[in-house]
Formats: structure tokens, C-alpha cells, sequence
């Protein structure tokens, strides 16, 4: 039985501790499910993407990296409630992916192979597409994703860059940086700047503070034509 004392240490702790903490403690992020699947996502993000999906009701979400499959679950729920919508989970490997839904196309592959993109292409054809990139979290490889799929986002839906805070708390380095190279909040930062004039930083999805994705939640700007 915890007492209040207990609880009142807790509540010293601050954001980045908590963080760090969510991150680092394996015994604790692994037993984070969605509807018994492995989930790696932040509460509060998983509140975020909720909106998201409620608000632009996409008729295609494209996640790349999915895992266990917690998260691919949890979209193909939610687009379920709404009543539109798929989700596609690319992955280089299926392998310990659980979720089992309709809604839910796989593609196991490389998400940088250039056939997968044309496949992508061709899927998200007359589609409202929003695309999540949950993969290989160097800076290097998120930049090359984002070149190939930031496209496939039609106006006024969201380019989600998850895990910028791998770059903020690396218990390893004494600098901050959780690559030597950088991560996606470096990937992010570069992508808007390159960007901007497609795509707008939503800060407002970073609201609750508590998140895994800084600078991660960007939307394609409305005014843009449907490219695909
Ligand atoms: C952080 S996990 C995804 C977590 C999942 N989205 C969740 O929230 O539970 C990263 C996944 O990206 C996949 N991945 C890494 N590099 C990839 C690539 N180049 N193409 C496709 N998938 C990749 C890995 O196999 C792994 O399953």
C-alpha cells in the first residue's frame, strides 16, 4: 500500500523526470498495452491522436512502424467509431505484430524502397491521407521518410514525426543528444524549415505539454490541391 507521503514525492518529480523515466524504466513502457497489444505511445499522445482523427477523419492513415501493433489497432478502432478509414502499417517486419482488425492493411518492407512507395502511392490515389512516421528514429533516416511520404499528405491532414524526445532525454549523453547525428526533433526542425510554406507546426497539439513528439504534430497546410 503506497502512502501519501509517497505520493507527495512523486509529485516533486518534474516533467523531465517523469519523462525519463516512462522511457528508460523497460519493465514499465512494456507493459503499456492498447486492447492487450504493446503500445509505445505517451497517454497524452494517444489522447492527441484521438482528436486528430476526430477532427479530419482520414480515409487513410499510413503508419510507418508499428511493431506490436498497439497503436495500428488503435487507429483501425478509431476510424472504426467514425466510420471511415484505413490504416496501412508498414513495417520491415511483422513478425511480433498482434493487432487483427478490418481496417488494417500490412505491408512488410523497407518504407524507403522505392517500389513501396510507388505501392503507397497507388493506395493513397483520391484519398484524404495522413501519415505517421514511427520507424528508424535517426535524424538521417526520418528526413529521408519524410522526403518520400510527406508528400502522400493531402491539405488539412496531419504529418505526425513521433519520438522527437529521443533527441531531449538520452540517459547515456551528458549533451542532450540521443544520436550523435540527431533525431526526429532534429528531422522535424529541418523538415519545416524546408517546408514551411507546405506545412504549419500545430502547437496546439502539444497542449497537455507531456509528450514524446516535439515539433512532431505538423499539418499540410489547406490551401494546398490534392497532389496524389
Ligand atoms: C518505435 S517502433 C513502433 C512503435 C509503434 N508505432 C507503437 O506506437 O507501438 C519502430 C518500428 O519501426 C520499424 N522500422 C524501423 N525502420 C523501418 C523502416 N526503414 N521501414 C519500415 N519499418 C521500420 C521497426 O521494425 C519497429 O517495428
Amino acid at each position: 500500500m503506497i502512502k501519501d507521503d509517497e505520493y507527495k514525492d512523486r509529485l516533486q518529480s518534474t516533467l523531465g523526470e517523469y519523462l525519463h523515466w516512462y522511457f528508460t524504466d523497460k519493465s514499465f513502457l512494456h507493459s503499456i498495452d492498447w486492447m492487450g497489444i504493446p503500445t509505445r505511445k505517451l497517454v497524452t499522445d494517444v489522447w492527441v491522436y484521438q482528436e486528430i482523427i476526430f477532427e479530419t477523419k482520414p480515409d487513410l492513415i499510413i503508419e510507418i512502424g508499428s511493431l506490436c501493433g498497439g497503436s495500428t489497432l488503435f487507429f483501425a478502432q478509431m476510424l472504426e467509431l467514425i466510420g471511415n478509414g484505413e490504416v496501412l502499417s508498414i513495417d520491415i517486419s511483422h513478425d511480433y505484430f498482434m493487432a487483427n482488425h478490418p481496417k488494417i492493411r500490412k505491408i512488410t518492407a523497407d518504407c524507403s524502397d522505392r517500389a513501396v512507395v510507388e505501392q503507397v502511392k497507388d493506395l493513397s490515389k483520391g484519398k484524404r491521407v495522413m501519415v505517421i512516421h514511427d520507424g528508424d528514429h535517426t535524424a538521417e533516416a526520418v528526413e529521408r521518410d519524410l522526403k518520400l511520404y510527406a508528400p502522400l499528405v493531402t491539405p488539412g491532414m496531419y504529418l505526425i514525426i513521433e519520438d522527437g524526445v529521443v533527441d531531449l532525454l538520452n540517459p547515456r549523453s551528458k549533451t542532450g543528444e540521443a544520436y550523435s547525428s540527431g533525431g526526429p526533433l532534429k528531422a522535424a526542425r529541418n523538415f519545416l524549415r524546408e517546408m514551411g510554406s507546405q506545412f504549419e507546426l500545430d502547437m496546439r497539439r502539444e497542449r497537455f505539454i507531456l509528450t514524446t513528439n516535439p515539433k512532431g504534430y505538423l499539418r499540410r497546410k489547406p490551401s494546398e490541391n490534392v497532389n496524389v
